[in-house]
C-alpha cells in the first residue's frame, strides 16, 4: 500500500498501535535494491508492520547534479517490496508534506562526527539527514529503525540523532550487502557504465588488503598502499581514505589498544560517488 500524504499514513498505523502492534522502519531514497531489501527482511521478522519511506531528500544534497541525477523508480520500488511476504507500508512523500512551505535543514551537533569524512566532503549533509529522519520519525513512530553500515557514518549520526531529539527508537545496524564483484550495492550504481562497474570492485577490494595487513602494518603505510592502489586506476579517482575509532570516526595517525577500528573509503568512477568501508579488528 503506497501513501503519499503523512495524515493518511498515520491513519493506517493508528490501528497497529492500538493493539499494541511493534512498527518497524526503513527509511530510503528508493532506486531500491538488496541492499535496502536486506533491511526491510530484517524490519519484518522483528515487527508486526514495516513502513518503507522512499523519499530523495533534497536538503541532503550538497551538489545540485547529484540531486538531478539521483534515480527515481517508485513503481519498481512497490514492485519489488510486493515479493516481499508481510505488511509493509510504503511512504513516498513529496517534499512539501514532509517540510511544510519550507524546505530547509535544521543545524545539528552530533558531537563532532558530523566534521569527519562525508560531513567534511559534503557540507551540510548531515544536518539534511539528520532533519529529514527526525521529520520521518515524527511521522512514523516506530519501534525500531533499521539502517545500513554501508553508510557506517551515518548509522552512528542517527543513534545521536535519537539521544538529542529524545526519541523512543531502537536503532538496528545491518550488514552491508554486496555484488558479486564486492562492490557494494548502491543506488547510484545505476548510473555506472559496465567498465565502471567492474573497476569499482578495486574499492572493496582495497579495504579488504588493509584489514589483511591492519594488524602488521603501520597506518601511514596503509595510507600509501591504498593511494598507490588509486593511481594505478584510470578509472576510479580516490576522494578519501582513513582509518578512524569507531567512537569518534576521526583520523587515526597510530593504533591505540582497546579501540575498534574502521576503514572508510570515497572514491569517483566519472561523475558518480561511491562510499564502502570496512571493520578492521
Ligand atoms: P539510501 O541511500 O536509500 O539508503 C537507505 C538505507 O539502506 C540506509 O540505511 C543505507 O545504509 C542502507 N543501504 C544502502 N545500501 C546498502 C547496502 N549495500 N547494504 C546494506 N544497507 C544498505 O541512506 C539514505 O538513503 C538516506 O540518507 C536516508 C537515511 C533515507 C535519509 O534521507
Amino acid at each position: 500500500m503506497v501513501f503519499h500524504k503523512q495524515d493518511s499514513l498515520k491513519t493506517s498505523l493508528s490501528q497497529y498501535v492500538s493493539k499494541q502492534k511493534k512498527i518497524g522502519f526503513v527509511p530510503t531514497m528508493g532506486a531500491l535494491h538488496k541492499g535496502h531489501l536486506s533491511l526491510v527482511k530484517k524490519a519484518l521478522k522483528e515487527n508486526d508492520v514495516v513502513v518503507v519511506s522512499v523519499f530523495v531528500n533534497p536538503t541532503q544534497f550538497d551538489n545540485a547534479s547529484d540531486l538531478k541525477k539521483y534515480p527515481r523508480t517508485l513503481d519498481q520500488d512497490v514492485t519489488l517490496l510486493n515479493t516481499l511476504k508481510g505488511t509493509i507500508l510504503i511512504y513516498a512523500p513529496d517534499a512539501s508534506d514532509l517540510y511544510g512551505e519550507k524546505v530547509s535543514s535544521t543545524h545539528y551537533r552530533f558531537g563532532g562526527i558530523e566534521h569527519q569524512m562525508e560531513g567534511k566532503f559534503r557540507k551540510g549533509h548531515f544536518d539534511g539527514v539528520g532533519t529529514v529522519l527526525n521529520l520521518l520519525f515524527r511521522a512514523v513512530q516506530p519501534n525500531k529503525a533499521y539502517f545500513g553500515e554501508k553508510d557506517f557514518q551515518q548509522l552512528q549520526i542517527v543513534k545521536k540523532l535519537i539521544e538529542i531529539e529524545n526519541l523512543p527508537i531502537k536503532i538496528v545496524g545491518c550488514p552491508i550487502m554486496r555484488e558479486p564483484n564486492g562492490l557494494a550495492m548502491s543506488s547510484r550504481n545505476k548510473r555506472l557504465s559496465s567498465i565502471q562497474f567492474e573497476e569499482a570492485a578495486l574499492i572493496y577490494k582495497t579495504l579488504k588488503e588493509v584489514q589483511q595487513h591492519f594488524d602488521k602494518e603501520s597506518i601511514a603505510l596503509l595510507h600509501k598502499l591504498v593511494a598507490k592502489r588509486f593511481s594505478e586506476n584510470k578509472h576510479l579517482t580516490l576522494e578519501y581514505f582513513e582509518i578512524t575509532a569507531i567512537k569518534n570516526l576521526k583520523p587515526a595517525h597510530r593504533k591505540i589498544k582497546g579501540n575498534t577500528y574502521r576503514a572508510f573509503i570515497a572514491a569517483f568512477a566519472g561523475d558518480v560517488r561511491l562510499i564502502d568501508n570496512i571493520a578492521l579488528n
